[in-house]
């Protein structure tokens, strides 16, 4: 069946946008969401940026200065002066719209899907040339803002300045971008964006983990699963001439032990599925605040379906499934049920009804975490 062209990506379809575009060259797409709003105002965006369980930074370009504050931020410059941006990160995690702005880029994995940032700038506002390491989106929601883009190779930054800003940038292109309109860079392609009045901006942010912080992850994920049982023995020792120096069969019979600590793709599969699902460190989940029992949620949930909360990542590959961190194991006809939950964040109440008795108490055990909650998206 052939894939359905979007608006989001100026009528390519998925397939061939990734093919063509992805990782390759920027896209402008006038209008990919037509009509867009935003998902929050710029009130509702600054009271958020005030929050401990927020991620959010103010660049300010007063008298030719950059400077960089991170959040909690309670008190931001006025709106009527020129030249400063705050820049609010995950606000996928705090709010519906945002949520389900984020879902629209699904065609991508939920494994390489980081999160939805928000930015306000007042008048001449924006936060230097630079590159990012990621492939984004910049989606314009108010107001408009002029891009100066351009694939340069000097990627050297000012070393005078708190931000990454690029030493000598030479855009090649230029546009105004209007509410709607979108523009995707690959990564490393250098941009700078600047508000014409007062503007906001919403950016698609993607995770590429570097492979060292991966390594290092494994390695604390394999101390934790290895199996080394005995202990070193040396029945055939032979006096010490040089009592300082660690002798050979020591060193060897240790290399062998060593030689066993050995990990299989399941083993990647498990440390991939965990980290991926894990939740950052400003993440809290809202549990309920008067718990149902285990037979009134099931009862419930068997009427009503249950959704994944927000907050809540849910991965899977083969029979593992991984949610906020955790990995389970799931005979056949429970894990298709969960990769359906996690496929579409939703599972119907047929479904839950006729789950088997242990998944019935999982699915109780995360509602009662706030991992999931009981009803359809709308009502979450
Ligand atoms: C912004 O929204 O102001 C910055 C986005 C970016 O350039 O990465
Ligand atoms: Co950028």
């Amino acid at each position: 069946m052939p894939m359905k062209k979007m608006t989001l990506l100026g009528g390519l379809t998925p397939a061939r946008f990734l093919e063509q575009y992805w990782h390759k060259k920027p896209l402008l797409i006038r209008q990919a969401m037509p009509g867009f709003k935003p998902p929050m105002g710029r009130d509702a965006l600054f009271r958020m940026a005030a929050r401990e369980d927020v991620e959010s930074r103010l660049v300010t370009h007063f008298n030719q200065q950059w400077k960089l504050e991170t959040g909690p931020l309670d008190k931001l410059p006025p709106v009527k002066k020129k030249e400063w941006t705050l820049l609010v990160q995950g606000v996928n995690l705090h709010d519906d719209a945002a949520d389900a702005l984020l879902r629209e880029f699904r065609f991508i994995p939920d494994a390489r899907l980081d999160d939805l940032m928000v930015s306000y700038a007042s008048d001449g506002g924006g936060v230097g040339p630079h590159f990012d390491s990621y492939d984004v989106f910049l989606l314009q929601a108010h107001g408009r803002r002029r891009w100066r883009i351009g694939p340069q190779r000097d990627l050297s930054l000012r070393d005078d300045v708190p931000l990454k800003i690029l030493r000598h940038f030479e855009p090649e292109q230029e546009f105004v971008l209007e509410p709607g309109d979108m523009l995707y860079l690959p990564p490393h392609y250098a941009h700078d964006g600047i508000a014409e009045g007062e503007c906001i901006t919403c950016s698609i942010g993607f995770r590429a983990p570097a492979f060292q912080e991966l390594g290092e992850a494994f390695l604390q994920f394999m101390a934790d699963t290895i199996d080394l049982p005995g202990r070193y023995a040396d029945s055939g020792l032979k006096p010490a001439a040089r009592p300082a120096e660690i002798p050979q069969p020591m060193l060897a019979q240790i290399a062998d032990q060593l030689a066993k600590v050995r990990f299989t793709e399941d083993d990647i599969a498990i440390f991939l599925g965990e980290y991926l699902s894990e939740p950052k460190a400003t993440v809290f989940f809202n549990p309920p605040a008067h718990p149902l029992t285990q037979g009134a949620f099931t009862r419930n949930a068997s009427r009503r379906g249950i959704a994944l909360a927000r907050k809540s990542q849910m991965l899977y590959r083969g029979k593992h499934v991984f949610i906020n961190g955790e990995s389970f194991v799931a005979g056949r006809v429970d894990k298709r049920h969960l990769a359906a939950l996690a496929d579409q964040r939703y599972l119907a109440g047929a479904v839950v009804a006729d789950a088997s008795e242990d998944l019935q108490e999982a699915l109780f055990t995360w509602y009662q975490d706030g991992w999931l909650i009981i009803g359809n998206d709308s009502e979450k």
